[in-house]
């Protein structure tokens, strides 16, 4: 039966250990100057409903260098934008293509592009999650504490990335306190699964709870893609929320800055911590590319 990468949460333990695992292995062969061709004369096709910079260019960096290729698909060029159906659109790329990756809005859409391509999907952001990047950060944490199951402090909107984490938590025993304005939450549903499942989350309205002791310190956009309407109103409900160095003092020495980008300079996080020496955003962009070559090799290998 073939395999996607819908959400953390599909994925036992022991699997995203051993994705984990393989990531190391491939960033390390990568950075010996090894090839790796594993996914020679396979395809690719990348759905993008949204922008993106990381994702479109590790994806189609990583299946390059896996020994594939990797097709660009924007649904304003495709029948998609055209109204054919996301089932439909699935059935056919599955007569051409070895996997299918999207960035959508609406979760369904990914669910369903899964129920009906029977080759694998991998979900490369919805509204709802984006495991992809928790996956790599899991992996950034790893390599550079020797550890991931530390405690991360998500400070800003309850979005994807923060549901995401809630699934990270769970799945991988990471201590998760979330600080999010009132009516800013995460998904609901999620954190009540998680909770019964025995995930060492915490959700306050205070940033400082959630910074105190923590060993990473990780903020996202306070308006995704999709939400650039609210971006004003957002602005004056988020600003208590700003990871600055006042919020990084009550962290743990050394603790790592993180941040999924794009960043908002000034808004979200500051130039001085996001510039400062205990700043990983740039590594946790490049483990995007090492981490998504093992989901890769795993799904189509
Ligand atoms: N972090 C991330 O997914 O970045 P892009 O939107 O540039 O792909
Ligand atoms: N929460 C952000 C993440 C971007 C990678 C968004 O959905 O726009």
């Amino acid at each position: 039966m073939k395999r996607d990468f819908l959400s953390l949460y599909d994925l036992s333990k022991e699997e995203l250990k051993a994705l984990l695992e393989r990531a190391k292995e491939l960033k390390a062969k990568q950075k010996r100057g090894e090839g790796w061709r594993p996914l020679e004369g396979k395809t690719l096709a990348m759905i993008f409903e949204k922008p993106s910079t990381r994702t479109r260019v590790s994806f189609e960096v990583g299946m390059y260098q896996l020994g594939g290729h990797a097709l660009f698909l924007s649904s304003q060029e495709t029948q998609l934008g055209r109204g054919e159906t996301i089932a439909d659109t699935a059935r056919v790329l599955s007569r051409y293509v070895d996997g299918i990756m999207i960035r959508t809005f609406a979760h369904r859409t990914v669910e369903e592009l899964a129920q009906f391509a029977t080759v694998p999907v991998i979900n490369g952001l919805s509204d709802l999650l984006h495991p992809c990047q928790i996956l790599s950060d899991i992996f950034t944490i790893w390599e550079k504490l020797g550890d991931y199951q530390v405690k991360v402090a998500y400070v800003g909107d309850g979005n994807n990335v923060a549901n995401s984490w809630i699934n990270g938590s769970l799945k991988m025993d990471v201590e998760l306190r979330l600080a999010c304005p009132p009516g800013y939450e995460p998904d609901r549903r999620i954190l009540e699964r998680a909770l019964e499942e025995g995930a060492k989350v915490l959700l306050t309205h205070d940033p400082k709870e959630a910074a105190r002791g923590a060993q990473v310190l990780y903020t996202d956009v306070w308006a995704s893609m999709g939400q650039e309407s609210e971006h004003q109103q957002r602005l004056e409900v988020f600003k208590p929320y700003q990871l600055n160095g006042a919020l990084l003092e009550l962290a743990a020495p050394g603790a790592l800055v993180m941040h999924c980008l794009p960043a908002h300079r000034g808004e979200e996080i500051t130039d001085e911590v996001m510039d400062g020496p205990q700043s990983v955003v740039f590594d946790q962009a490049e483990n995007r590319l090492h981490v998504q070559k093992a989901i890769l090799e795993w799904l189509m290998g």
